[in-house]
């Protein structure tokens, strides 16, 4: 059984995620994605909420289990018997960050390759980030994360 994994901090989960997430599902048996920390980022939801926002989006979609590590990628990897990681790349300047990740996790599990899917052409400015800025000042956000978690991003991040 070839299990991929798709990790990210997904704070919050965006279309251009959930692009990568429905195309990787097709090119594996089991698509694992696990929400992860991301040591250099301050997050504004909790594990738990992103996890559930996360189950939400993907709610139907056949073989997307969604989970929660606060280790190592290359740990967690082993530890499902996962032989992929799956990461979309949105830009030429993705790549070298990309890259160096993928040489430190196979170094740390020598099992583990990386592959990169070409984020869509109108998610490749799409940013968690961009999302939180944008929802902050009430911003309209529905053209960056799925529907059925935008009122609830709106909702949480508004100033009031
Ligand atoms: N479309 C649109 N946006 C995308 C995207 C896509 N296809 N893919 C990524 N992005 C966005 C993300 O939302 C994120 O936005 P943000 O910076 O505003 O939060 C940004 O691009 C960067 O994404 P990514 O490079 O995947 O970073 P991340 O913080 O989401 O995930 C981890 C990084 C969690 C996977 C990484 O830190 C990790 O593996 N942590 C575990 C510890 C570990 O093993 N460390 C590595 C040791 S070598």
């Amino acid at each position: 059984m070839k299990i991929a994994i798709y990790p990210g901090s997904f704070d919050p989960v965006t279309n251009g995620h959930f692009d990568i997430i429905k195309r990787a599902a097709k090119l594996f048996d089991k698509l694992v994605v696990v929400v992860m920390v991301n040591k250099s980022k301050q997050a504004s939801f909790s594990i738990d909420e992103r996890v559930e926002m996360l189950r939400r989006v993907t709610e139907g979609i056949p073989k997307v289990e969604v989970d929660s590590y606060t280790g190592l990628l290359a740990e967690y990897a082993r530890e499902r018997h996962a032989c992929t990681v799956v990461k979309g790349l949105r830009a030429v300047s993705d790549y070298e960050y990309e890259f160096q990740m993928a040489l430190a996790n196979r170094r740390l599990n020598p099992n583990l390759e990386t592959i990169f899917l070409p984020a869509r052409g109108e998610y490749q400015f799409l940013s968690s980030s961009a999302v939180k800025e944008i929802a902050r000042y009430g911003g309209e956000i529905s053209y960056m994360v799925p529907k059925i978690i935008e009122k609830d991003i709106a909702e949480r991040l508004k100033i009031k």
